[in-house]
């Protein structure tokens, strides 16, 4: 099923799909192994910095193939596209889906924008994320909070006709100073003034019973990736404390296994 009927579906159902980010083969495998032991589906994020580290070529094979050997239901998404051009780069490719994200446009250039790529998309019936609102990136200011507007959402979603909406509610990007405080009756008035399926963001370090109001709200897709970082790195730094062994695959698997057990987690809980 491509992912524009498959967010539909769990649209429907009140459910949504887990969207995690991967590095390397390490991390890809963590998080198919995870899908697999719970037989969910799960999207494969990539951003430009990791298509960068691994090549697009051999980054997106990668995906595919993990997919196929681990016999998970999922798709290859590029996250935070920040230029029409590495959208369309993705979309020739063969990226299931693809996000364009001009959140820190204004209003209409973001809409203009959006609606290029998702005219792009269209030959290929690639599924088009879009975001609106403020969703702090790494490094960027939690204190400037720019939550989405449901008018400018109902706006937006008429205006693009984007398949997906990266929404802004309270979350933000990495680790968290204090646990999130997310507006849910903002969301549950996104969620009511349109039927896009809507996106989370910066699910990562956001409390198990947030993440399940979000969903029970209307959240269909929730983004990890800096808790899978911090999840493999803290494993890997701990096991090499005075151990001299140079032999890698007796080193990575047990940080692959702590990943997995935090994905299997996640995956629990969007479903
Ligand atoms: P975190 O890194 O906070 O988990 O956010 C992930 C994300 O939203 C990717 O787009």
């Amino acid at each position: 099923m491509n992912l524009k009927d498959k967010l539909k579906k769990v649209q429907r159902n009140k459910k949504a799909i887990l969207a995690t980010n991967f590095y390397n083969l390490e991390t890809l495998k963590a998080v198919l192994q995870a899908a697999k032991n719970t037989n969910s589906p799960l999207i494969l994020q990539l951003t430009q910095s990791s298509i960068e580290y691994m090549g697009l070529e051999l980054a997106l094979s990668m995906g595919r193939s993990g997919l196929k050997y681990y016999g998970v239901e999922g798709w290859i998404h590029l996250d935070h596209g920040g230029s029409v051009e590495l959208v369309e780069k993705c979309l020739r490719a063969g990226f299931d889906s693809v996000m364009f994200d001009g959140s820190e446009l204004p209003l209409e250039q973001n809409i203009a924008q959006t609606k290029k790529v998702v005219e792009m998309a269209k030959a290929t019936n690639t599924n088009v994320e879009a975001e609106l609102g403020y969703v702090a990136k790494l490094g960027q200011s939690t204190e400037k909070m720019e939550y989405t507007r449901p008018e400018d959402a109902a706006y937006f979603a008429k205006e693009t006709g984007v398949d997906a909406l990266a929404v802004a509610i309270g979350t933000a990007h990495g680790f968290y100073k204090e646990s999130p405080k997310l507006d849910f009756e903002r969301l549950d008035a996104i969620a009511k003034a349109i039927d896009v399926p809507l996106v989370l963001h910066g699910g990562s370090g956001v409390p198990d019973e947030a993440v399940k109001k979000a969903v029970s709200l209307g959240i269909c897709k929730v983004n990890v990736a800096t808790e899978i970082k911090n999840m493999f790195m803290k494993n890997l730094q701990q096991l090499l404390v005075n151990n001299s062994e140079i032999d890698l695959r007796k080193v990575f698997p047990t940080a692959i296994s702590a990943v997995t057990r935090l994905i299997e987690g996640k995956l629990k809980l969007v479903q």
